[in-house]
């Protein structure tokens, strides 16, 4: 089958980048994934190496490195569309080490931007983030919402970058930005998922590490806020349902003449708390959580959940995976893990 062009990935290794090469295969199209794997080890690329049946196309190396990035573009002559992943996540590591945050997140959309110029690339999909609205006073947020201060360095930098690509664009370049909401659940087929290093920093993966025994306890961060049952909500969306959004963005954007930038929100539009999100896990793998209450996490949003109708609307996307869905395949996959290692 002729490919529908060359993908390059950065961040392909990773939680939501290796969830988009799969539905970028599916959809026909040639991913080459870029990676140094400081966040992640091979154990992603072990498992799109299981789902197709071949080792994925991959090159170890920092994209930051704007000479090295360069040559990968040379080698493959022929990159149609870049997806820009790779980027430090951790808010909590942001505050702690904020440098490190500004020269990575950065440093490398600047170097892909420069080579993607240099050779010819004119099409980006960027991952953003809903931190970049800070806490937003109108909930659900729309992407017409004001960036308030960020809460972290980690928000800064998302908001910087979009600052970039909006300065930027108008030079050559198509560009969407999608904002990520809360992405969970892992591939339906329990291949990959979200492997993080370390004691884990979000919500899902400790309550998976904790069902599995891992983690003797969930530390719930703050009940007493000013939500029905007082613990933060968020919109947990499902990272399948991510993936293919950047699949449907590229068709998108292979669609627009002329310079274009554009962000879109990527959520369920639906608000759940941490509580509920614990009930859910629980009811769809019948499986107790160890949990106690505990203080706020400083740098917390209270409460923030999408308005996606510009990307429903634009592309005719939306989240098809339930809650519970997500929470089941999270498990699927945390089983696996366990098993494997
Ligand atoms: C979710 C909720 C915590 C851990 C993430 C990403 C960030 C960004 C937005 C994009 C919060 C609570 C957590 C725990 C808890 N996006 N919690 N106990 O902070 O919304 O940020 O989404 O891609 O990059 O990191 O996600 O999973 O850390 O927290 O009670 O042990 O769970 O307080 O309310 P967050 P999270």
């Amino acid at each position: 089958m002729d490919s529908k062009g060359k993908i390059l990935v950065t961040g392909g290794a990773g939680f939501i980048g290796a969830h988009t090469v799969v539905e970028l295969v599916e959809a026909g199209f040639d991913p080459i994934i870029v990676d140094d794997l400081s966040a992640s080890d091979k154990t992603l690329l072990n498992g799109l190496k299981e789902l197709f049946g071949r080792e994925p196309k991959f090159y170890q190396g920092d994209c930051g490195d704007a000479k090295w990035l360069g040559d990968v573009f040379k080698i493959e002559k022929d990159i149609s569309a870049v997806m820009h992943f790779a980027a430090f996540k951790s808010v909590g590591e942001s505050v702690r080490e904020p440098l490190k945050y500004y020269r990575n997140n950065i440093n490398s959309l600047i170097s892909v931007l420069e080579k993607m110029k240099h050779y010819g690339v004119e099409d980006l999909i960027f991952s953003s983030s809903c931190t970049v609205y800070g806490q937003p006073d109108v909930i659900p947020v729309n992407e017409t919402a004001p960036f308030k201060k960020a809460e972290s360095p980690y928000g800064a930098t998302k908001q910087m970058c979009e600052r970039i690509l909006e300065d930027s664009f108008a030079s050559g370049y198509k560009i969407i930005s999608l904002r990520y909401f809360n992405p969970v659940g892992a591939h339906p087929s329990g291949m990959i998922g979200e492997l993080p290093v370390g004691i884990p920093n979000n919500l899902v993966p400790y309550v998976t590490q904790t069902a599995a025994g891992l983690r003797e306890e969930l530390t719930i961060f703050g009940d007493d806020y000013d939500t029905p049952d007082g613990s933060c909500i968020r919109d947990y969306i499902h990272v399948s349902d991510v993936a293919r959004a950047h699949v449907q963005a590229l068709n998108y954007l292979k669609e627009k003449k002329g310079e274009y930038f554009e962000a879109f929100n990527l959520g369920t539009g639906k608000g759940v708390s941490v509580l509920e999100l614990i009930k859910s896990f629980e009811q769809a793998n019948g499986s107790k959580v160890n949990y106690r209450i505990g203080p706020r996490r400083p740098g917390d949003v209270v409460k923030v959940f999408a308005d996606a109708s510009r990307i429903q609307t634009a592309m005719n996307w939306h989240a098809v995976y339930s809650l519970e869905e997500a929470m089941r395949h999270a498990w699927n996959w945390q089983q696996k893990i366990a098993t494997s290692k």
